[in-house]
């Protein structure tokens, strides 16, 4: 029997649509809170093998999702790319910065990626091992415009200003980088199919602030070039794309860049997103993760109004960004209930 989440990524309709959600290992939960102290901090628990698939299972274990994330982080590559890479809590991430050629230069060759990425190969194969047979894997990283952002400002930040910066007055420095990470997601990617994820999602979280031909030239070129270099390695491999904030560059994004399946964040309405971008093929979202505070009535009503707006065509429930870390987890549960409900 194929899994769920893989039969709605080769386009079929389900009568009630598989489930996961984006961060579903995090600081929402207790369970999460506890080993993440075991591990020292995040950044540990991510190289822990062992801990970062227990963290990916708990969500697994709590509420029976039909896939597990990876636990991991899209700023891992830049990172087994040569940058410095440390969390500070409360402020998120912080990296060294790259400003122009010279520091693209200085980065590692990409094939010496592994020697940093290989625990969170082994996590893949652990979990291989130990996920329920009906729970879909799910590789990940980052995409290239933004990792590229959170490279050249060290943070994030909320207009990735110093990442147009660069594009607009170092074009070669800014395009020599978009390569070095597309190749190095290819490769990182690649490494995660081989150690047992069945389905890979790409995150450009900050593709919203890419406008008109930037939008085409660094969040769906370098998209279509990843895709298209992992399925040739990797023949039927599912791949899911997250342009967030993409708005009307949704529409047609599957077919630009080759993705089964585009998730959709909350800024649109299912309903457009059943009209735009559905029609073209499967779609993952769009619920609001603020419900996961609030709870109540509301929830019911959004949970519904998704599952409704989506259930004449291929569709994966999620939220439409990460759980926030003061979500309530019975929250949770009670979406859970009202999807599979239908
Ligand atoms: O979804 C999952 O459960 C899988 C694990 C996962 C994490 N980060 C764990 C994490 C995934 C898929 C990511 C992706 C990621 N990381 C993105 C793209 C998705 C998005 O949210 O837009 C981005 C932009 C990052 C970079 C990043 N990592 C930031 C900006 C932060 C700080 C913000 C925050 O929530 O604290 C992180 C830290 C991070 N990554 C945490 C987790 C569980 C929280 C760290 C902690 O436990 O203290």
């Amino acid at each position: 029997m194929t899994k769920t989440i893989l039969r709605a990524l080769q386009g079929e309709v389900l009568p009630t649509p598989p489930i996961w959600m984006m961060r579903q290992a995090g600081r929402y939960l207790p369970e999460y809170r506890a080993t993440r102290a075991q591990a020292g901090d995040f950044l540990k628990l991510c190289y822990n093998s062992e801990l970062a698939a227990e963290v990916t299972l708990q969500p697994i274990r709590r509420y029976g999702f039909d896939a597990a994330i990876l636990f991991a982080d899209i700023l891992l590559l830049p990172q087994a790319l040569g940058a410095d890479l440390w969390f500070t809590t409360g402020e998120g991430p912080r990296l060294s910065t790259i400003t122009d050629m010279a520091g693209v230069t200085a980065l590692k060759p990409v094939d010496d990626i592994h020697d940093t990425l290989n625990p969170i190969y082994e996590t893949l194969r652990i979990l291989k091992r130990e996920l329920p047979s009906e729970t879909t894997l799910i590789g990940f990283a980052g995409a290239p415009w933004t990792v590229a952002t959170y490279m050249i400002a060290g943070k994030g930040s909320p207009d990735q200003a110093a990442a147009h910066a660069l594009k607009n007055t170092d074009r070669a420095a800014f395009q020599a980088l978009i390569d070095r990470i597309t190749e190095g997601t290819i490769e990182y990617l690649s490494a995660q199919v081989d150690a047992g994820a069945e389905v890979i999602k790409l995150f450009d979280s900050w593709a919203g602030s890419l406008k008109g031909q930037d939008f085409t030239d660094f969040a769906t070129k370098p998209a279509a070039q990843i895709i298209a270099a992992l399925k040739s390695r990797h023949p039927g491999l599912p791949i899911i794309a997250f342009p967030r904030e993409a708005g009307d560059n949704y529409i047609g994004f599957a077919a630009a860049t080759g993705a089964d399946c585009v998730a959709i964040d909350n800024s649109v309405t299912p309903e457009w997103a059943a009209e735009h971008v559905q029609s073209t093929g499967c779609v993952q979202g769009n619920m609001a993760p603020t419900h996961m505070v609030t709870g109540g009535a509301d929830l019911d009503a959004a949970t519904r109004r998704v599952v409704q707006a989506f259930k004449h065509g291929p569709h994966i429930f999620n939220l439409g960004h990460g759980i926030t870390p003061d979500a309530n987890p019975d929250n949770v549960q009670r979406m859970i209930d009202v999807v599979r409900a239908g």
